[in-house]
């Protein structure tokens, strides 16, 4: 994880408007949840990925960084009180509890649109690649099989029975698009070939599906103050997760299940995929 994570902050600090910049209170907002901790396991994703097809790939970190204003503006809405109404994320108090409510969906939305303006004036990038990175995180973000998508049936689906078919249908939308997004946006800024980046999808959608997972048995397993966030909501909430509907010891092997299936769509790589291979393992393993 280390590696790329310098070159992420930079470039976030590069574009995200200092505190000072007017309007002050919206800059204050977007930097204390984006700066306030986070794993940024979406842009080292990207870069990982990228860096598995080629050596060089001038820029990426710039690429890579909108998947965390992106994920930060996801994470700023969800915990809003007509959300899943949370007071803690990122070890600190939510963006709404510190600069109310309309601050905190203004500091979601201007993350949003910060994300487009950057993938779209990418210095090191061509024309196409710029285009297909803004549909990429559009379509991952969005209504069709996106984050919103997940996130209504994620909403709609509180106090329903939790079956398995809704719960792919959450999981897979509101968590996996974007992790998987973060790996293809890497192999496309790297030019992979289709052999590459269906290896990659297949990674990314795999890892999509463990992070996910693991967030729900985490939410009953660990504290709040591990978490950062408030633990054990899922269930006072209702939610449709994988604990829910499988179990505990039963969710923990299927996590394990796509690590291994993570695993297997890197072969194609080699020694190259060795960094992908730890994320995997990261992300079933984390303890937070
Ligand atoms: C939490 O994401 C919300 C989900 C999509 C499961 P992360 O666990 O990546 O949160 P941060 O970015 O590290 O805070
Ligand atoms: C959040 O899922 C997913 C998105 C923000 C898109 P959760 O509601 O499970 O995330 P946490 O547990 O609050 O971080
Ligand atoms: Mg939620
Ligand atoms: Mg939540
Ligand atoms: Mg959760």
């Amino acid at each position: 994880m280390k590696r790329f994570l310098p070159q992420v902050e930079a470039a976030l600090e590069r574009w995200v408007p200092p505190e000072t910049a007017d309007p002050a209170t919206i800059h204050k907002a977007m930097r204390y949840s984006l700066f306030g901790g986070g794993k940024r396991i979406r842009p080292v994703l990207a870069m990982e990925a990228a860096a598995a097809v080629r050596d060089e790939t001038p820029g990426i970190a710039e690429a890579a960084c909108t998947l965390e204003l992106i994920h930060t503006y996801s994470l700023i809405h969800d915990d809003l009180p007509d959300m899943d109404n949370d007071d803690y994320r990122r070890g600190r108090l939510t963006c709404h509890k510190v600069f109310g409510g309309a601050m905190a969906i203004l500091a979601g939305d201007a993350l949003c649109t910060l994300a487009f303006e950057i993938l779209a004036s990418l210095p090191h990038a061509s024309d196409q690649v710029r285009a297909r990175l803004v549909v990429e995180v559009a379509q991952a973000a969005g209504t069709k099989g996106g984050m919103i998508a997940g996130q209504v049936h994620d909403i709609e689906g509180e106090g329903q029975p939790p079956t398995a078919e809704r719960l792919e249908l959450i999981h897979r939308a509101k968590t996996g698009a974007l992790l998987r997004c973060s790996v293809r946006m890497g192999a496309i800024y790297a030019g992979a070939s289709p052999e590459e980046l269906a290896a990659l999808t297949a990674y990314g959608e795999h890892t999509g599906l463990a992070f996910q997972i693991v967030d729900d048995i985490l939410d009953i397993e660990a504290s709040s103050e591990e978490l950062g966030k408030t633990a054990g909501k899922d269930a006072a909430q209702q939610k449709i997760t994988f604990p829910a509907v499988y179990g505990l010891d039963r969710s923990k092997k299927m996590a394990e299940d796509e690590r291994v299936a993570a695993w297997e769509a890197l072969s194609i790589f080699g020694a190259r995929g060795g960094p992908l291979r730890d994320i995997a393992d990261l992300i079933v393993r984390r303890k937070t």
